[in-house]
């Protein structure tokens, strides 16, 4: 246990307004946490709690890692920030060439963010202003899916597909449509890896195509695993289908890797698991393992060049009318690049994918438990799907993750659907107690 002699938790917790999360409840039996360490956090009351969700999806790195904490003093002791319109630094630049290394093809050039939200906005701004510059100014429609999470961003919950973000904000971007979602639970439940059926559902693109015609559809975005909704791995065929229909029409192909990016699936991300290369990549969390804010879109040279190289204005003209005040902030970006040493280093892609088919055997371990319906997984991504409550649906999955916590155990919700993302730096005995735990949280559940 962490020494907590510091911690001095308010007794007012009203002022703060958190978000996506259930206040009423939560104000009333907080979940606070003070210190973390490698795969621990420790609870106010000064219990351990195993982390088994990387935070967010993000602390890949575990928490506190000692090269980064450095990289992070160390840039704040000697450049705060430079401002990242017309002015630099250099380690934006040294950041931006390390991530063209990890991108196959020539997913060459990074722009930078502050959040997932803003990297998926800017990928679709960047795809309008391409079709633009090819002459192709029609082109304004975006496509996304069903049960997509791209964020909050007005672009991005209006290409995602959930319905509470989109109902009360996500019609005010028109020329929007989406595809269907893949999860099958009638052919694929308990699928290990990718589901077998589906791949078919990537040629409902060609149905919007007939419908809305080519030469008025800019982008499709897709994340290659869905994420936030409960881990849907993609069906077998499903993306390289996407990737033939999108590239034989003309449309961009945007893959949002703001969870896969950085060894979630075993490799530097999902690009190079799938072994496809899409036009636009949305990149956060994992790129600073969530240390500082952070995120970046990787971008295909001949998009760059189409805009920025080939642009009809003259050379003391800005290109594209898109940035952020904290754009490459010089923090960011040595945190950033300290987690990517520490990548490299550690060889935590490789160990992820190492222990992936441990993570597979005990996950579906669980299969047999009460109200489960379905398991899924892929690389340290898995799902545990539960039945709803009659009349009262995420109510089930809510339970289990405060009894999971009042455990020793977080573990992420989203409806019924329970969701682990373990850090790369797990071993088998952490999936193991991470299993074991969540297993009597569902023996326990009613
Ligand atoms: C696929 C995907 N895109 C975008 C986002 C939004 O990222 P942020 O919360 O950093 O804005 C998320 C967040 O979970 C995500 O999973």
């Amino acid at each position: 246990m962490l020494e907590l002699d510091q911690v001095t938790v308010p007794n007012d917790l009203e002022a703060h307004w958190i978000p996506f999360t259930p206040n009423r409840h939560f104000k009333k039996h907080p979940r606070l946490v003070a210190r973390a360490e490698g795969m621990w956090y420790t609870a106010t009351d000064g219990r351990p709690i195993l982390d088994a969700t990387a935070g967010m999806w993000c602390c890949n790195v575990g928490h506190r890692h000692p090269r980064v904490v450095a990289a992070i003093q160390r840039q704040a002791a000697e450049l705060d920030y430079a401002p990242p319109f017309q002015f630099g630094h250099p380690k934006s630049f040294e950041l931006a060439s390390r991530l063209a290394d990890l991108f196959p093809g020539d997913l060459d050039y990074a722009f930078f963010t502050n959040s997932g939200s803003e990297s998926v906005d800017t990928a679709l701004k960047i795809a309008l202003a391409y079709q633009r510059a090819i002459g192709q100014g029609t082109r304004t429609r975006l496509i996304g899916r069903e049960r997509g999470y791209h964020g909050v961003g007005f672009g991005g919950i209006s290409v995602g597909g959930m319905v509470n973000n989109r109902k009360w904000f996500g019609t005010l971007l028109t020329g929007v449509d989406h595809l269907p979602h893949t999860l099958d639970l009638e052919r694929n439940a308990f699928s290990r890896g990718q589901p077998k059926h589906g791949a078919e559902l990537a040629d409902e693109l060609e149905r919007l195509i007939q419908l809305h015609d080519a030469s008025t559809i800019a982008a499709v975005i897709v994340e290659p695993v869905a994420g936030s909704i409960g881990v849907y791995p993609p069906p077998v065929g499903y993306l390289e289908r996407l990737r033939e229909i999108t590239a034989k029409h003309g449309i961009l192909l945007i893959f949002d890797e703001v969870i896969t990016g950085f060894g979630r699936l075993g490799k530097a991300n999902a690009c190079e698991y799938f072994g496809i290369v899409p036009d636009l990549v949305t990149l956060a969390k994992g790129l600073t393992a969530a240390t500082v804010p952070m995120g970046a879109v990787m971008v295909r040279k001949p998009i760059y060049e189409a805009i920025v190289e080939r642009s009809p204005a003259p050379e003391k003209t800005i290109e594209l009318f898109h940035g952020y005040t904290y754009s490459a902030h010089p923090i960011a970006c040595a945190a950033a690049l300290a987690v990517l040493e520490t990548y490299k280093e550690e060889r935590l892609f490789e160990r992820a994918a190492a222990l992936a088919p441990i993570f597979e055997e005990r996950l579906h371990a669980l299969a047999g438990k009460r109200h489960v319906i379905d398991i899924r997984n892929i690389g340290l991504m898995g799902a545990v799907e539960l039945a709803p409550r009659p009349g009262r649906p995420t109510e089930r999955a809510y339970d289990a993750m405060c009894d999971a916590f009042e455990h020793g155990l977080m573990i992420r919700v989203t409806g019924d659907t329970i969701a682990l993302s373990p850090p790369l730096i797990a071993t088998e005995a952490d999936i193991a107690r991470i299993t074991d735990i969540l297993g009597a949280v569902l023996d326990r559940l009613h």
